[in-house]
């Protein structure tokens, strides 16, 4: 099935998240962290896809027609693991409609998305967390390898200052 049309009850948000249930929103997903991944971010193949593709449970989200973003489901016994989170960079519709009411924006994915949600959030007004990536030498503050330029100033580890930084805080979110 290919949709041609936003399902009716989406109103004037034209963002809706649907579950995987054929095989074009496979290739749809499959497609959308081929370019987040492996192309924005430069994850090797098989950083990206693995074995467990077929045993999980995918999401898409989209923008009207347009698939923009996936993330995938992974079951146990006592809890549930939400992998492999990827939004197109251009991507900002689901955050666009933060301003029209009293709500918070949580925002992991890729560092071009993110700074564009940065600058949403600190345009807005609206309170804005942000959950970074980046490479890690030491992991424990020592080698200054992860930091982030802040907004008043100075930079911030990654690794023990964050990983969730507030929008505000930031002057901006490094490609790394
Ligand atoms: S990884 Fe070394 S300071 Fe963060």
């Amino acid at each position: 099935m290919i949709r041609d049309s936003a399902p009716a009850d989406v109103g004037h948000n034209s963002f809706h998240v649907e579950v995987v249930k054929n095989m074009d929103q496979l290739i749809q997903i499959f497609a959308l962290r081929a370019i987040c991944f492996m192309e924005d971010t430069g994850l090797p193949y098989d950083h990206a896809f693995d074995g467990n593709d077929l045993q999980a449970t995918h999401v898409v989200g989209y923008d009207g027609i347009e698939p923009v973003g996936t993330m995938r489901i992974r079951w146990f016994k006592d809890f549930a693991k939400i992998e492999r989170t990827a939004f197109r960079t251009f991507t900002t519709a689901p955050f666009q409609y933060a301003a029209e009411g009293d709500v918070a924006i949580h925002a992991c994915g890729p560092p071009g998305m993110l700074e564009a949600v940065r600058r949403i959030g600190v345009e807005r007004g609206v309170p804005t967390q942000l959950a970074l990536e980046s490479p890690m030498a030491c992991g424990f503050g020592a080698c200054f390898g992860c930091v982030t330029p802040l907004a008043q100033g100075g930079y911030a580890r990654v690794c023990v200052d964050g990983p969730v930084f507030a929008a505000a805080e930031l002057a901006e979110v490094p490609a790394h």
